[in-house]
């Protein structure tokens, strides 16, 4: 990528995975699919790994199947848009469940077992609704990928986690979660002849049981202890990959684009999240500050009533009595408001101390839904 000061114009340059983060809403899978045309389009052979596009951009970026294969977007579509690229963009659909089967087939010790966890009744219910899955599997997916030599740079868009920092943590979450003492107590309880063991701790547990099945039905138990058991085959495996994973997350060419929206919330969240990537050691590339509003035009000099009264006419606008005052009030709010913004980004530059760069990003005129304004996004992200 040309440097032209622009620091994520550099980061594209010399990183192999970003990583977008922030709080929900933000503007995080559009600035990863928007970097993601800005790399492509110098040349790049660019994987963005998405999660959960809004349905008409991922329309116009041609998944109209809910895919959870790589697809490889058609050149065609980015002229056709008038954003040519010369690299190439491939974007993938995370899918927890998926990500999650894939990681059982290829770490349970034997296919047997895989299979007999693949098939178990509370498997589905598991592998999607365990505290820290989805995060923890776009961090699995992050680790299959990233070395793959037919990409340059590897974009990850992240859920919208209720907490940013489940996010940090997902692996360790999910190993604690799994290697809890209750699991750990029940898989030894049930291991034992596949029945409870009569020791002191499972005779008090078996209580709790025994009131469980009369109410779910005892297969219920059998599932889950097999399940359990089945599981705790992968605890080797989730806890090497947990640590491959922190790995990749520390790598020098990995960084963190901290995306937030100007809203005091939004930024203390995002601040809140930094200092954790601080702390872990984790790289943060740069706080993109997404939807700011801009002053409009002349915002210090507003128009004088002739003016307005001109414009209106030019523009063939409804001539009704108030209609200048009103515009002048619009243009007034405008100002206000962008001040406003102004004042909260102001916080973050603050706060942040130079340690790591601050990029605009203003409001569109409407959602970014297509290649285009993908591309005129792409355009602001990199601007020098
Ligand atoms: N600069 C912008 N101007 C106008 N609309 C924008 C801008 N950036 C994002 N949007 C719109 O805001 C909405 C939310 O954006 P996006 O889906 O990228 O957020 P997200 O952080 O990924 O959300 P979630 O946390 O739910 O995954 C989308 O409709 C998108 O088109
Ligand atoms: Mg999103």
């Amino acid at each position: 990528m040309p440097s032209n000061g622009n620091p994520l114009a550099t980061l594209l340059g010399s990183h192999r995975v970003l990583i977008a983060v922030g709080a929900g809403g933000v503007g995080k899978t559009t600035t990863a699919a928007a970097l993601g045309v800005a790399a492509a389009r110098e040349g790049k052979r660019v994987l963005c790994l998405t999660i959960d596009p809004a349905r008409r951009l991922a329309e116009s970026l041609g998944l109209e199947r809910m895919s959870t294969e790589a697809v490889t977007i058609d050149p065609a579509r980015f002229r056709e848009a008038g954003v040519p690229i010369q690299g190439s963009l491939t974007v993938m659909m995370l899918d927890t469940k998926r990500t999650f089967d894939e990681f059982v087939r290829k770490h349970a010790s034997t296919p047997e077992k895989a299979k007999r966890l693949l098939g178990n009744k509370l498997y589905k219910y598991v592998s999607t609704t365990l505290a820290g899955t989805q995060e923890y599997m776009a961090m699995e997916k992050l680790v299959a990928v990233r070395d793959d030599p037919a990409y340059d740079l590897v974009l990850l868009d992240t859920p919208p986690t209720a907490n940013a920092l489940d996010f940090l943590d997902a692996p360790e979450r999910l190993i604690d979660a799994l290697d809890s003492p209750a699991m750990r107590w029940f898989i030894e309880a049930f291991q034992e002849s596949g029945k409870v063991s009569l020791n002191l701790l499972a005779k008090s547990a078996a209580v709790v049981l025994k009131t469980i099945g009369k109410v779910t039905g005892g297969g219920f138990l059998d599932d889950m202890a097999a399940f359990i058991v089945e599981l705790n085959d992968l605890f080797g495996g989730f806890k090497e990959r947990a640590s491959m994973v922190q790995k990749t997350l520390r790598a020098k060419d990995t960084s963190f684009l901290l995306v937030t929206s100007p809203a005091p919330m939004s930024i203390r969240e995002v601040l809140y999240f930094s200092e954790r990537l601080a702390e872990h050691g984790m790289p943060r590339g740069a706080y993109i500050v997404n939807r700011l509003r801009m002053p409009p035009p002349r915002a210090g000099e507003p128009p004088s009533e002739p003016e307005v009264r001109d414009a209106v006419k030019k523009h063939a606008l409804t001539l009704d009595d108030d209609a200048p005052e009103r515009l002048l009030r619009a243009h007034a709010d405008a100002v206000k408001l962008a001040a406003l913004d102004a004042r909260h980004v102001k916080a973050l530059d603050d706060a942040s101390k130079n340690a790591v760069p601050i990029v605009r990003v203003p409001q569109l005129a409407s959602d970014v839904r297509d290649l285009a304004l993908l591309g005129e996004v792409a355009d602001l992200l990199i601007r020098a």
